[in-house]
């Protein structure tokens, strides 16, 4: 199987799934993609449905990861995303492509003492409870270690409510690390926080209060690196070493500003998220536990890297990935389902990879376009494609009409009407 299908892009989208067949990327039933989410089954999935909703799928394509080819599905409403990581991917091939690691699935779960008196003795006590606790959680998931997971070790912590001007607050958590296998695990560390509670109260004698998974999952930290030679990177009217030049400038500006960074950041956030919401998986918590690593310094900073290394960029992403690919919309969605075979993955580990190398191939996408041409260029571009739309194209009308809004830099409904009329009268 190739994930490199040229004229990809040109096809109309039933076409696109019978290349993805052809190609041998997809071998099952086509028609979870040409249907998708049933009112019967988003109704398991939330309360009080009225409806569906759609966005558009998309699949990035020309990805080489660890040596595989892989095709990537993305759910996002916003343009030029799915083409500009599937322009990264072809660039970054001759060079080997990505290559990735996955840490473990460990999340961490916290129950939090509240206003204890004495906060060294409560540490002691825990501390002491420790081989009871473990006994307990043993327990919980007890087919959990069957697949690999289960209970990895308990920290206990003080921590202090000392903001100036009010009264202080001492408490103290006890946090445990949890295998959580292929799953993201949200359910899983929230009912073993919730059953080891009562004893955490016992052991310590004092109140309990949040009983909750954290999303700042570091210990569950996915990687991505990828080298690039600078003859990939050239431009019409600039040289490659200095496009690399400025990406790893655009970098260091995002490491040195928090208002930079953040946008940074929301680049790579375009491709995670993503392929997150193909997959099923918790977006959200992926947002908030990459946001949190970002600022572990007390900084906030860009979860990518780039530098100039022996004449070639290099560039690199490190961050929490709270992704399964087991349980929640998994087993309900059929168009997640469908993604998760065309993808081709054996579990979690494999995916946050996956998920990873997208991040930083669209943030090397993002940091191309904005260290040379500015990216309104390809965004008005597709911008294009949607106003021809709206003024009535056809599809077999809409790439002549986007050329010419494109040519005369007007991009108004009333601009495209007049081009389609001419177009039409012209035969
Ligand atoms: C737009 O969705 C994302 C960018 O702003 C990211 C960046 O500035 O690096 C282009």
């Amino acid at each position: 199987m190739s994930s490199r299908i040229p004229g990809f892009y040109k096809l109309h989208p039933d076409e696109r799934l019978r290349a993805l067949e052809a190609f041998g990327v997809v071998t099952d039933d086509l028609s979870p993609w040409r249907s998708g989410l049933s009112l019967e089954a988003a109704d398991l999935m939330v309360e009080n449905v009225v409806s569906t909703f759609s966005l558009p799928c998309g699949v990035a394509v020309n990805f080489l990861i660890d040596g595989r080819e892989r095709v990537v599905p993305m759910v996002v409403e916003e343009p030029s995303v799915v083409a500009a990581v599937s322009n990264v991917a072809r660039l970054v091939r001759k060079d080997g492509g990505f290559r990735t690691s996955s840490d473990p699935s460990h999340m961490i779960g916290q129950v939090q003492l509240m206003a204890v008196r004495d906060p060294a003795d409560t540490v002691a006590r825990l501390q002491e409870a420790l081989p009871r606790l473990r006994e307990e959680a043993r327990g919980v998931h007890p087919r959990l270690e069957e697949r690999g997971g289960g209970l990895v070790s308990f920290e206990v912590r003080h921590v202090a409510y000392d903001e100036p001007g009010h009264v202080r607050e001492d408490m103290v958590v006890l946090q445990f690390v949890l295998d959580v296998a292929d799953a993201m695990g949200a359910n899983m560390v929230n009912t073993l926080a919730e059953r080891l509670a009562p004893t955490v109260a016992e052991v310590t004698g004092e109140q309990v209060g949040l009983r909750i998974l954290s999303n700042l999952a570091d210990r569950r930290l996915s990687r991505a690196r990828v080298t690039v030679s600078p003859a990939s990177l050239q431009t019409e009217d600039l040289d490659g070493m200095e496009v690399a030049e400025r990406i790893a400038a655009a970098w260091r500006f995002a490491w040195a500003d928090p208002y930079r960074a953040a946008t940074h950041n929301k680049g790579v956030m375009n491709g995670i998220d993503a392929v997150a919401v193909a997959t099923g998986n918790d977006w959200r918590a992926i947002e908030s536990g990459a946001h949190a690593f970002a600022a572990r310094d007390g900084h906030y900073r860009p979860l990518t890297r780039f530098e100039l290394v022996d004449g070639k960029l290099e560039g690199s992403i490190e961050v929490p990935l709270q992704i399964g690919t087991v349980g929640g919309p998994i087993r309900v969605h059929p168009t997640v389902k469908a993604n998760l075979g065309l993808l081709g993955v054996t579990g979690a580990r494999e995916l946050s990879g996956i998920v990873a190398a997208v991040g930083l191939a669209q943030n090397l996408g993002a940091l191309k376009a904005l260290a040379t041409d500015g990216i309104q260029a390809g965004h008005m571009r597709m911008h294009a494609r949607t106003v021809a739309a709206t003024a009535g194209a056809e599809p077999h009308e809409v790439a002549a009409v986007t050329r010419e809004l494109c040519r005369k830099h007007d991009f108004s409904v009333e601009h495209a009407a007049e081009v389609l009329r001419r177009l039409r009268a012209a035969g």
